[in-house]
Formats: structure tokens, C-alpha cells, sequence
């Protein structure tokens, strides 16, 4: 069994999950090897927010990126639920902290992936969302786009990218406050070679690793429960382009099990069927 990244409820001591509880069966955490990103370096990062009642608060369930000033790239898996709709959301932008003078933007359009396999979740593919907001946010030097690639873009094996967060940050461990932004390298493992891995741990001999995903990590670096939906980096020509967003995987930072991505050059043309690019960008 697999767990998805995002994070239920009972990650800040809620009582109830907002979720359906992902993980069942093998253990879940290890080291992910992140540590606090500097300001303003990934100012497309987001947080998207879910009310939980217990806490009186927006609280942070999964990530996402700024792909256009009202638009958020996100995983279809943390929309998952039939019964939250937009009005369930909200994204806050152009913060280091979680819940750090919090004013988290209302949304008012949820589109899934079709192809997204609600009971499949993650590791069915498609595992892409948009979410439109309600205003589109003013940008500085604290909020910023984040370019997306080519559709035809290869990305190198081994090439070193980096994924951001605010998810657990080891076995068991959620981010401590003050809940800094996290940021960890990665390298970029070829999708036949992480199929294999997860073949071999698995004894399965279908296909885990889809074409649409693509796998990163090595041991004890790794994205983590409470990053789904956030965005995965690599610079070209001294920018910083979206290859990924954190879908899923087993036992974070193990060296057998890469994080799984949803590939965004497979989903370059159905973006630009909803969102436009963006002047400058
Ligand atoms: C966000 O949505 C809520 C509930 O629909 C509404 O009460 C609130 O005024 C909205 N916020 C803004 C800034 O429009
Ligand atoms: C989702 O996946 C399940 C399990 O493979 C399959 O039975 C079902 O038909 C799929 N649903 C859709 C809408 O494709
Ligand atoms: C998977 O197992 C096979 C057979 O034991 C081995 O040859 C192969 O190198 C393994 N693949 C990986 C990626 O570890
Ligand atoms: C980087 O620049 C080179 C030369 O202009 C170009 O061929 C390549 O497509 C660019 N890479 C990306 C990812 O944009």
C-alpha cells in the first residue's frame, strides 16, 4: 500500500480527519532531509487550506504554485473529495509561515483532471488540478509566477531539482512551528529505474510509474506527507521551471522509493485549455 502526501486533519491535533486516512499498511515518514528555504526564494509557493471547526482555522492540507496570477497548479488527489468544492478552499500566498498573518484567498473554481481516477487517487495518474481564484493576487517580491516547461521537455536523469513544503519533515513528524517553508534537493530518477524499484519492493509486474508521472529523491532526500501539490523545480538557463507536483510515494527519503511527481509536460496543452500565459512570463 501506498500513502498520498497530503495532509488530514489530525496532523495539528484535530480530532477528525478531513480525509479518508491514506496510510494503511506500511509504515509511513523517514528522513526528508529539508531544511527552512530562504525568503522569497520560492515565491510561487502556496498553501491550500480547508476549514477544520475544531481549530477555528484554515488549515493547511496540501501545496500548490502560482502558474498565473489567478491560477494555482495543484494535485488532483488533495481536491479529492466530491463534496469539497471551491467554496471549501482557500490559498494563501506569499508567506514563509503557515497561518503567520494569515489572510488566505477565497477560490471559486475547482477543475480536476478528467482522467483523475477517484478511486485509484494518486496512483492512477492525472493527478493534476487547477484552482481559479477569486481576485488575482498583486505580485512582489514575496509573490511571484512559476514558468511552466515546454510539453516537449526532457528532464535528465540525475539532473538535481528541488521540491518545497510545508509537510512532515521526518517518520511520524510534522513540521514544527514557527512551520517555515522547507526545501530539499533532489535528483531526478528515470521512470523505467523507478519502476523497477518499486516493482522489486512491491513483487508487482504491472506498471506502477505511469508516463504521466516522473520520480525524484535519493535517500533521506524526499518530498513528504503534507507537500502534495506542490511544486517540483529545476533550473534551466537561469530559470526556474515546474517539472513536477508531488503526487505520492512510500516510506519518504528511503532510497527505494523516489517520490512520484505528476509529469506537467504531460498536461501542458489541457493547463492552457483553462489557463492563458501570462505577460512576461
Ligand atoms: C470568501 O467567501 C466567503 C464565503 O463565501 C465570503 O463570506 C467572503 O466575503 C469571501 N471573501 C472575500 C474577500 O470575498
Ligand atoms: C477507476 O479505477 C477502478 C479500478 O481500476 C475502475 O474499476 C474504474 O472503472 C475506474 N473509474 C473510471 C471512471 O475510470
Ligand atoms: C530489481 O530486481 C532485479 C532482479 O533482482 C535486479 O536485477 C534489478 O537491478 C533491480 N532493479 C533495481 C532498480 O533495483
Ligand atoms: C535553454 O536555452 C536553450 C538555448 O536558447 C534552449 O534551446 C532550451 O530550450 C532552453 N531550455 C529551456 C528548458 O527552456
Amino acid at each position: 500500500m501506498l500513502w498520498l502526501l497530503f495532509l488530514t486533519l489530525s496532523g495539528l491535533g484535530g480530532s477528525v480527519p478531513l480525509f479518508p486516512d491514506p496510510g494503511s499498511g506500511r509504515p509511513q515518514g523517514g528522513i526528508a532531509g529539508t531544511h527552512d528555504a530562504p525568503t522569497g526564494r520560492w515565491p510561487w509557493q502556496v498553501s491550500l487550506r480547508r476549514y477544520n471547526k475544531g481549530l477555528e482555522l484554515w488549515q493547511h492540507v496540501c501545496g500548490g504554485s502560482l502558474i498565473h496570477h489567478q491560477w494555482v497548479l495543484t494535485a488532483a488527489h488533495c481536491t479529492q473529495r466530491e463534496d469539497l468544492e471551491a467554496g471549501g478552499f482557500r490559498v494563501q500566498v506569499g508567506r514563509m509561515r503557515l497561518y503567520d498573518h494569515d489572510k488566505p484567498t477565497n477560490v471559486t473554481q475547482v477543475i480536476r483532471h478528467p482522467e483523475f481516477n477517484q478511486s485509484l487517487s494518486a496512483e492512477g495518474g492525472a493527478d493534476i488540478a487547477l484552482l481559479k481564484l477569486e481576485a488575482p493576487v498583486t505580485l512582489s517580491e514575496h509573490i511571484n509566477l512559476v514558468t511552466l516547461p515546454p510539453a516537449s521537455l526532457k528532464v535528465p536523469e540525475r539532473k538535481m531539482c528541488w521540491v518545497t513544503g510545508w509537510g512532515y519533515i521526518r517518520l511520524g513528524a510534522p513540521l514544527p512551528p514557527p512551520y517555515q517553508l522547507q526545501e530539499v534537493t533532489v535528483p531526478i530518477v528515470e521512470n523505467r529505474v523507478c519502476n523497477q524499484l518499486y516493482q522489486n519492493s512491491s513483487n508487482s509486474f504491472g506498471e506502477i510509474i505511469k508516463d504521466d508521472m516522473l520520480c525524484a529523491g535519493s535517500e533521506g532526500q524526499d518530498s513528504c506527507q503534507g507537500d502534495s501539490g506542490g511544486p517540483l523545480v529545476c533550473s534551466w538557463n537561469c530559470t526556474w521551471v515546474q517539472v513536477g507536483i508531488v503526487s505520492w510515494g512510500d516510506i519518504c527519503g528511503h532510497r527505494d522509493f523516489p517520490g512520484v511527481y505528476a509529469r506537467v509536460m504531460s498536461y501542458i496543452s489541457w493547463i492552457r485549455q483553462y489557463v492563458p500565459p501570462s505577460p512576461g512570463s
